[in-house]
């Protein structure tokens, strides 16, 4: 997967507006669609038969009790009514997920109402309005042929101008083509339209589309809205479905687009790296279109140049290290190894120039540009020494978790986060226990404030605080260059945290018995120096575990020691002369 590149950080800036869908909501009414209208109620033993037999199925994952739930239902039933009439091929369906839970599990359903259009086992995502007419209309248009074929010029030109996203064209079709284009329609029809054209309408056609000689052969167009003059095409015999895909996916990328819900998705998911211009008056972004238009032409499959409309989504400038404050800014992420870029906001603080922007792109292109780092400053010695937690910065993050003969166990945390703030003294005392601070120290446990710090994580940070263990010697991410790490999901409390160090760190080291054997030696201290009859037994307490990481917890125990009196020295090394005999 690459999902992980566009984790939480750009995810929650561009989308934090839309996913509130999911909660509870208003809640009148019933879910649950009245058992006499045309909505079929499906389980676990009738799903799969029904989707056998109806070709063309929409279906609602719901829960009883959600409120967006109750809301729909009322239009859902109206549409299944009406489409009952009408159109007899379209079915809609409800499952109840409290019920046939596991069916929803199969069908990765996360949020409720969930709304999925199935043809036979294929099913897509829903993406169409939630009230009767809008759910009518959607399921008409998905009933409809994917592939539309259109032999007289007027109905081409008007087909042509309808189009607001890219489409498709088939030229010269013949059957292996045809097939092809029918496949790569049925996936696709969601997002492009795609038009067969008669062979009759070639020489029309051509007199529209400037930049390319339409021949004989078998080819597939790719033309965006108004952009006759830049049509691109694929040809030739090897034309097969996942070319056409990759080809429609690629092409689909404009030269200069705008970055939204609607499309961040495609540019997300494109390896290639990102090029932004932030805009809070779209008089900013008209005035550099050609200009951008014509770099992103220019650069093509090497970067995507996007505008982003500050006023809506300019918080992503901090994903991008950059001050969302100081508007128009010019940045570039390259998403492949989580590096960013970006000019100088304090040498323009009324934006860059478009031939300062097109030296910053031919210096990242030409690998010049050098990433900006966000990170904290580097801890001082004092704070090093205050400190019992290893506080990790964006400057010394690298260099602390490529020490792979360490057991490091790190919290990421959010200043913001009250989790965090509670854990602090127990994180504190366990950092204390394996003296993470001191040379030598085989379990590092550290800390990182996440939102002050960019740097890679392995695994998706879903919230603070996150407790990642990195094993000593653990297996690479490719990615990253990081160890995979183990993630902490238990109780955060000391026990918790210290069985964790043991059976997830590599090292295995023992925390029970340091601390154990700190308490012995911290509570020596306070007591009477003359008071020798009780330690023996208190070593005796600890001897079984001593005998059983008899090496570590004798390191451990002398380290742990090095506060002690001169008795527990004695007392632990009358110990190891017992394990011994
Ligand atoms: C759906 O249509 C069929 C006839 O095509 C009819 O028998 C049935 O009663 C209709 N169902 C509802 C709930 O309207
Ligand atoms: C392919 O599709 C075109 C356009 O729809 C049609 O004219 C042609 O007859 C088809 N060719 C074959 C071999 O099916």
């Amino acid at each position: 997967m690459q999902f992980w590149r566009f984790s939480t950080n750009a995810l929650a800036t561009l989308l934090s507006v839309v996913s509130l869908a999911s909660a509870s909501g208003p809640a009148d009414g019933n879910a649950i669609a009245d058992p006499n209208s045309a909505v079929v109620k499906l389980t676990t033993e009738t799903f799969k038969e029904f989707l056998e037999e109806n070709p063309l199925v929409l279906a609602e994952f719901f829960a009883p009790w959600c409120g967006y739930c109750k809301l729909l239902a009322p239009e859902f039933v109206k549409a299944a009514d009406t489409l009952n009439d009408s159109h007899p091929n379209i079915k809609l369906a409800q499952i109840d997920c409290t019920e046939d839970e596991k069916l929803c599990q199969e069908h990765g359903i996360r949020g409720y109402p969930t709304m999925k259009v199935f043809r036979g086992e294929i099913s897509e995502d829903y993406e169409g309005p939630r009230e009767a007419d809008g759910i009518m209309d959607y399921m008409i248009r998905a009933s409809l042929p994917a592939v539309s074929h259109v032999d007289n010029e007027d109905a081409l030109k008007e087909l042509i101008s309808e189009q607001s996203k890219p489409f498709i064209l088939q030229l010269n079709g013949d059957s292996k083509s045809n097939e092809t284009f029918n496949e790569v329609a049925q996936q696709g029809r969601k997002d492009n339209t795609f038009i067969s054209v008669d062979s009759s309408l070639n020489k029309a056609l051509g007199k529209k589309i400037t930049n390319i000689k339409i021949g004989k052969k078998p080819t597939f167009l790719l033309v965006h809205p108004d952009q006759f003059d830049d049509a691109r095409e694929i040809s030739g015999d090897k034309l097969d479905v996942d070319a056409l895909k990759a080809f429609i996916k690629d092409e689909s990328i404009p030269y200069f687009g705008e970055i939204d819900r609607d499309t961040y998705l495609m540019y997300m998911t494109s390896p290639t790296p990102l090029a932004y211009y932030f805009y809070d008056k779209p008089e900013q972004r008209d005035a550099f279109k050609e200009k951008f238009e014509a770099l992103g032409k220019k650069h093509k499959g090497k970067l995507n140049f996007v505008a982003l409309d500050a006023t809506q989504f300019g918080r992503h400038a901090e994903v991008l290290n950059m001050d969302p404050e100081i508007i128009p800014l010019f940045a570039i992420q390259d998403s492949e190894n989580n590096k960013k870029y970006g000019i100088d906001q304090v040498q323009h603080p009324k934006g860059p120039k478009f031939d300062v922007i097109e030296k910053f792109v031919k210096d990242f292109v030409s690998g010049k540009l050098t990433p900006i780092v966000k990170s904290e400053e580097l801890p001082s010695a004092e704070e090093k020494a205050a400190n019992p937690v290893v506080k990790l910065v964006g400057h010394n993050y690298r260099d602390i978790l490529e020490d792979t003969s360490k057991d490091v166990f790190v919290k990421y945390y959010a200043p913001w986060c009250g989790h965090c703030k509670k854990l602090a003294p127990t994180w504190e005392e366990l950092a204390e226990i394996y003296q993470s601070n001191k040379d030598g120290a085989e379990v590092i446990v550290a800390d990182i404030d996440h939102t002050a710090n960019d740097v890679d994580v392995p695994v998706e940070i879903e919230g603070y605080p996150t407790l990642l263990m990195y094993p000593a010697n653990g297996e690479i991410d490719e990615k990253t260059g990081l160890r995979i790490p183990v993630p902490f999901n238990g109780n955060r409390e000391l026990d918790d945290l210290i069985d964790f160090v043991k059976s997830s760190g590599a090292l295995g080291v023992d925390g029970t018995v340091t601390k154990q054997e700190r308490d012995d030696a911290g509570a020596d201290i306070l007591e009477d120096e003359d008071d020798e009859a009780e330690l023996p037994e208190e070593v005796e307490d600890v001897k079984d575990e001593v005998n059983k990481k008899a090496k570590k917890a004798k390191k451990e125990a002398k380290k742990a020691g090095k506060k002690a009196s001169k008795k527990a020295k004695k007392a632990v090394e009358d110990d190891e002369a017992n394990d011994e005999l």
